[in-house]
């Protein structure tokens, strides 16, 4: 069972991290922030995490379990400023550096490879719920953060039992667990939200439906191709349905 799940999430956060980034260069760089937001594919949320972290040009900032860079993307071509980006799949990482030329490494949230209080700021976007061990993600997000530093979160919670086939290798937190979840990690929870995922301006999504089909077009045969589509249309399938969440929050390291 773990082994189909991690072939499930190198095939998904991987390999297809890998063919986006052939496919935005093949189409063009305006291509790249929409097609490389994976969790967070809502402008509207990244603003508002974005003005919350209360970001200077000179913040140090950290995108946790970056995926392929389009929310740092986002950030560097919106705000100026150039976050570093972990994360455990080393094709992705090499894809937000080629895209956007951001610092990168390949790392998992529940151990960073950064000094303690080395980031003034870092929002982790869709991360959460594939990480069975939470409290030690978020409780590694606070050690790296400065006291006083900003968390930002997009976190896919749960507001019922869920039916149906779930995307393999997650598991959900309830929105209520997140509260005390953050508190128990040193993180004080200022501000709660919740995104709006169809929201985005007309031509990111047709930027992202671009590069959907032009990985299609290459790899559409691909067993793994077949596969990530399965499982991103499971998480779909949820959020359609209301039983998962697009949950924001903002918190302070204490
Ligand atoms: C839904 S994607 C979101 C990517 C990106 N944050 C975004 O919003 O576009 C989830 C990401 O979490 C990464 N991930 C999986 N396990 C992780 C872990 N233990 N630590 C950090 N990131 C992890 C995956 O590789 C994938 O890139």
């Amino acid at each position: 069972m773990a082994e189909l799940a991690d072939e499930a999430m190198e095939a998904e956060f991987g390999t297809v991290a890998a063919w986006t980034e052939q496919a935005v260069r093949a189409l063009g760089p305006e291509y790249a922030v929409p097609a490389g937001c994976r969790g967070s594919g809502s402008e509207s949320a990244l603003r508002w995490l974005a003005d919350g972290l209360e970001l200077r040009p000179d913040s140090r900032v950290l995108d946790d379990g970056a995926g392929v860079g389009g929310p740092a993307g986002w950030l560097a071509a919106e705000r100026g400023v150039r976050a570093v980006c972990a994360e455990p799949m080393a094709e992705a990482v090499r894809a937000s550096h080629r895209l956007f030329g951001l610092p990168g490494v390949v790392a998992d949230a529940q151990g960073l490879p950064f000094a303690d209080g080395a980031f003034d700021a870092a929002w982790c976007l869709g991360v959460l719920c594939t990480i069975p061990d939470k409290a030690a993600a978020l409780a590694e997000l606070r050690r790296v953060l400065a006291p006083g530093g900003r968390a930002g979160l997009l976190v896919f919670a749960a507001t019922g039992p869920l039916t149906g086939p779930q995307p393999e290798g997650n598991t959900f937190p309830a929105a209520e667990e997140l509260p005390d979840l953050l508190a128990g990690a040193g993180l004080r929870l200022e501000r709660t939200g919740r995104a709006d995922l169809s929201d985005s301006p007309p031509e990111w999504t047709e930027r992202a439906d671009a590069v959907d089909a032009e990985v299609e077009r290459r790899h559409g045969q691909d067993p793994r191709w077949q596969e990530a589509q399965e499982q991103s249309g499971r998480v779909g399938r949820l959020l359609s349905e209301g039983v998962l969440v697009p949950w924001l929050g903002l918190a302070t390291a204490r």
